[in-house]
């Protein structure tokens, strides 16, 4: 029988209400990631990543429409639960998120050990103590010394400002971490330490990751699969090395050529022109406009191939089984 996977995502919508119409953020997102498996999801700044995030977080701004589909954790849809329910057994429990540029969001006047034991007790009613004493252990799990905790936020470098939010999600020993960009604001050996933190987690602790990035290069280290989102969807969900080595999706195709390699004297090129806009976007394949690759076949709306097992695409070109 197929393992159950830890969260699956089945047909997942989010649309923001705005005074010119409703701006589909998340436009039927089909995703899985199984135990102690790491989900590096990918795409242009403004295609979802973060609306994907807030929704599985059950997060969400006030002009956000109630989502509809199904996220499923061990095969329960968690998306039907009353809040209450959500925030007691599912909300930083079992799935905590790092949010985009948390580490700038500390609060300036709460020492950081308070912050970071703050989920604990005031979301599960622990003691002063016992939340306490948690906070010191996820923070050397994190790699920052205990006394840290005593620290404020401004006294820590950003590199340990990030290492406290992580240790924030951590907490509660949650069975998958969603990270947004966590090491986008930060220099090119703090990014590889943090990496080195997730990767050893992952490792002791099985844990389940999601991480949402623009950079290529640095997620690859910890990526056991990898998504691509463009205008609220994924078009290609696969293995991590069958992504990087041959992706499927032209848009792939084209991102991975656009990372910078080294021993590459000309830099790589952009991608032209832009994402539609997702207020109506177009009824066919949303890439088409950019697609070197597209024919007059584009103009309906791709579905979701699956090539082999595990490796799934949104593109006409894969409609027979075929590989293009
Ligand atoms: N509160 C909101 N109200 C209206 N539109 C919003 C709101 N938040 C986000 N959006 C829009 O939803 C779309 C998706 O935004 P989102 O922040 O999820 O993208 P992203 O992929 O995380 O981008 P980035 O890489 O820049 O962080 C964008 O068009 C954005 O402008
Ligand atoms: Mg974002």
């Amino acid at each position: 029988m197929a393992e159950i996977p830890l969260l699956e995502i089945k047909d997942l919508r989010m649309s923001y209400a705005t005074e010119r119409g409703l701006v589909r953020a998340v436009d039927g997102v089909d995703l899985e990631v199984r135990r102690n498996e790491a989900l590096v999801v990918l795409g242009e700044s403004g295609c979802g990543k973060s609306s994907l995030a807030k929704v599985l977080l059950r997060i969400l701004p006030r002009n956000a429409r109630a989502p509809n589909g199904q996220v499923r954790l061990d095969g329960i849809n968690v998306l039907a639960f009353p809040e209450e329910r959500f925030r007691h057994e599912i909300r930083w429990v079992r799935i905590a998120l790092v949010m985009q540029a948390a580490m700038n969001a500390l609060n300036p006047v709460v020492r950081v050990g308070e912050q970071v034991a703050e989920p604990l007790r005031v979301h599960h009613g622990w003691s002063k103590r016992r939340a306490n004493r948690r906070a010191a252990e996820a923070f050397e799990e994190v790699g920052i010394a205990a006394d840290f905790l005593q620290r404020y936020p401004h006294e820590l470098s950003g590199g340990m400002r990030q290492r406290a939010v992580l240790a924030m999600a951590l907490i509660a020993e949650p069975d998958l971490v969603i990270l947004d960009e966590p090491t986008s604001a930060l220099d090119v050996l703090t990014q590889a330490s943090i990496m080195n933190v997730l990767k050893r987690i992952k490792r002791e602790r099985g844990t389940s990751f999601v991480l949402i990035t623009h950079d290529v290069a640095t997620s690859s280290e910890l990526a056991d699969r990898v998504a691509l989102m463009y205008a609220g969807q994924v078009v290609e969900e696969a293995d991590a090395e069958v992504f990087f080595g041959h992706p499927a999706h032209p848009y792939s195709q084209m991102l991975m050529a656009s990372v910078p390699r080294l021993h590459q004297r000309e830099k790589p090129a952009a991608i032209p022109g832009r994402p539609p806009s997702l207020l109506e976007p177009p009824p066919g394949c949303r890439f088409a406009a950019r697609c070197p690759q597209r024919s007059p076949s584009c103009d309906s709306a791709p579905e979701v191939i699956e090539l082999v097992d595990r490796h799934r695409v949104r593109c006409r070109l894969h409609t027979r089984g075929g590989t293009g």
